[in-house]
């Protein structure tokens, strides 16, 4: 059985990834500082540390075997991004160079990197490909952006083969106990308004959008991990190197999505309208052409499965107010 090191395996995404991999036969091993992972979501074996040190991945690579290396421990936080780029620079780029100067000293050459939509940056156009121009608009954005440079620098150099998957807006959950924990995302966000009886934010229904609020490619957590998965299929070739969106090719507004977790929850909603978000894009989506012709992988749910899995879980492990009396939502106030 074929072993990767799923660094960053602690977190929302590495978590599903793991599930993933072990479905498929391959036998995960988690690398995590749990700076936000948890390691009750793990299950397999899990060393606490950063990619960074150097000493702890080649002792890790060696003493299982690794065949080859998912790097998902990096920061994602746009917002925050913007007021700390020296922890964004040193956490995603400093940190990817230390975790593939290990890989290089061991001899492991297989790679998939956990990229983001956030390298494309302001977007026009009904949809983006991959060798549309990158243009990010934060350090975020720039540091997976410099992240993919480097690792396709190394391929040039040494040989890697890699796989930089660009995600789109990731939701929804494989099971309760995987479910994103984050508070920063829209999915999350409304759910946490449920939770304290408070009406949801829309920011900005002014935007060039058909009904004025952004619009984006919502993906669910489990199809992107099955993306992995074939992701590492792909690698077999000597001299793989492939750059791929992962989203569902199509766009849906924020408030569509507001509406489902109301249809799927049974509770109206009522979302205020708010300023514009500094920085948001009015539409970001992904053209799927590239990663399913490459991998043979699509998106399996829609938006409505992943806000489902969102609430299924959140019903879980939360205390949510009674659903209304009547699932429908129209015109009510009752959220407020
Ligand atoms: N939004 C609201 N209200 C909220 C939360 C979000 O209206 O309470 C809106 C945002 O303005 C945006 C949309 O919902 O238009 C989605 O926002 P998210 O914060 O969920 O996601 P983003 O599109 O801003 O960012 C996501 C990832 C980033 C990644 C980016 C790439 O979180 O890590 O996609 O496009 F960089």
């Amino acid at each position: 059985m074929t072993t990767w090191l799923v660094a960053g395996g602690a977190g929302y995404i590495g978590a599903h990834v793991v599930r993933s991999l072990q479905a498929a036969g391959a036998q995960p091993v988690v690398l995590d500082d749990l700076s936000t992972g948890d390691p009750l979501r793990v299950g397999v074996p899990l060393i606490k540390g950063d990619i960074a040190d150097t000493e702890l991945v080649v002792d890790t690579l060696r003493r299982y075997q690794v065949a080859g290396v998912i790097q998902l421990a990096a920061d994602k936080q746009v917002e925050q991004s913007m007021r700390q780029p020296l922890t964004y620079y040193r956490r995603n780029v400093v940190n990817l160079l230390q975790l593939l100067t290990a890989m290089q000293e061991v001899g492991v050459a297989k790679l998939v990197f956990s990229s983001s939509a956030a390298v494309y940056g302001m977007i026009e156009g009904d949809d983006v490909r991959e060798s549309d121009e990158t243009a990010p608009i934060n350090p975020y954005g720039e540091t997976k952006l410099i992240g993919e440079w480097l690792i396709q620098d190394q391929a040039r150099a040494a040989g890697l083969r890699y796989a930089a998957l660009r995600y789109f807006n990731v939701v929804g959950a494989g099971s309760s106990e995987l479910a994103d924990h984050g508070r920063t995302n829209l999915v999350p966000m409304v759910l946490d308004a449920m939770r304290r009886k408070a009406r949801p934010v829309i920011f900005g229904d002014d935007h060039p959008t058909p009904d004025g609020t952004c619009v984006r490619d919502y993906i669910h957590v489990s199809d992107l991990a099955d993306a992995h998965v074939a992701a590492i299929g792909a690698l077999a070739q000597p001299g793989a190197s492939h750059v791929l969106n992962v989203g569902c090719g199509r766009g849906y507004s924020v408030r569509e999505v507001i509406d489902m977790v109301a249809q799927v929850s049974g509770h109206p909603l009522d979302p205020i309208v708010g300023d514009r978000r500094p920085g948001d894009p009015a539409s970001v989506v992904a053209n799927t052409d590239l990663i399913s012709a490459t991998l043979g992988w699509r998106a399996r749910h829609d938006l409505r499965d992943m806000v489902r899995s969102a609430w299924e879980a959140e019903l879980r492990t939360a205390s949510l107010p009674s659903p209304a009396p009547s699932p429908d939502a129209s015109g009510s106030t009752s959220e407020g």
